[in-house]
């Protein structure tokens, strides 16, 4: 049987993640479902993002994947350990705010993490400060809009720039010299953010390590023997999957990541599970 890798976010996001991973296990086969009747996860209670990412995992199960990617930090904060739990023969990679090298990069003492209010507010962020960050100040930063910016795709000009600025004029105030990207849209904001942000300001994007950790974990899973080696089906190595327009996906998909889908269309059903829409 084939073993393939799934990988999901609340949309886009998480493609930043799929890059990284295919770019460094280029074999792997790839299932990327995005929720985006739902997103942005960010403000959602998390109890209902726990809901959306069991569902989503059991479909992925269904199609044949054998680990899962959760490329999102506000899914990983809220269900995460739940998810692990809920199915404990499966392995899952998740994401936590890149806090420890942040603050092992700062020379001002002063980090800024920029997140949704889901990661920023959950157990895992106070988590990683308290292991990681005591030395340091940390500036928590709920950047409202940003998921919605990069969802519309406007990642560069005047309006984008507006939007940048509101949240990240007040980081770069209090004396912040490195800021942690906590949510995968935000990758595709880094060069925006890199300019608006001055020279002497470093970025910290954790996409690169959570592929790295997946893409080990996948080829110990060839390595056992425990799964076949791919071979490849629906016609292709890739698949993605969206509960939103799959036409509009298919744009995002050449403008972000410049890949051709294909994309297919999910629907929630009443049930609170993922079905293949027909049609
Ligand atoms: N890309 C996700 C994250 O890393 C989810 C953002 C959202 O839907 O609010 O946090």
């Amino acid at each position: 049987m084939t073993s393939w890798v799934g990988i999901f976010d609340s949309g886009v996001g998480g493609l930043a993640v799929w890059q990284e991973f295919v770019r460094l296990a280029p074999e792997a086969p790839t299932l990327y479902v995005a929720d985006q009747a739902h997103v942005p996860y960010g403000p959602r209670p998390p109890e209902e993002i726990r809901r959306f990412a069991e569902a989503i995992t059991r479909f992925l199960l269904d199609q044949g994947a054998r680990l899962i990617v959760v490329a999102s930090h506000t899914i990983s904060a809220a269900a995460l350990w739940p998810l692990r739990e809920a199915f404990p023969r499966v392995p899952f990679v998740g994401i936590e705010p890149a806090v420890k090298p942040a603050a092992a990069q700062t020379r001002t003492g002063v980090i800024g993490v920029l997140a949704t209010s889901g990661t920023l507010n959950g157990p895992l962020m106070a988590r990683v400060v308290e292991r990681f960050a005591q030395q340091v100040q940390v500036i928590r930063r709920v950047c409202s809009g940003w998921v919605e910016q990069v969802e519309a795709g406007l990642l560069e000009g005047e309006e984008a720039e507006a939007q940048i600025r509101h949240h990240l004029d007040p980081v770069v105030r209090s004396g912040a010299d490195v800021l942690v990207l906590a949510c995968t849209h935000y990758t595709f904001l880094a060069p925006l953010i890199r300019r608006v942000a001055g020279p002497g300001i470093s970025l910290v994007d954790p996409a690169p390590a959570v592929a790295r950790r997946a893409a080990e974990i996948w080829r110990a899973q060839i390595q056992e023997g425990k799964e076949a080696a791919p071979k490849g089906a629906r016609g292709g190595l890739h698949a993605f999957f969206t509960t939103g327009d799959p036409q509009r996906f298919q744009e995002q998909l050449r403008q972000l990541i410049g890949r051709d889908g294909p994309v297919e269309r999910l629907r929630w059903d009443t049930e609170g599970a993922l079905r293949e829409a027909t049609g």
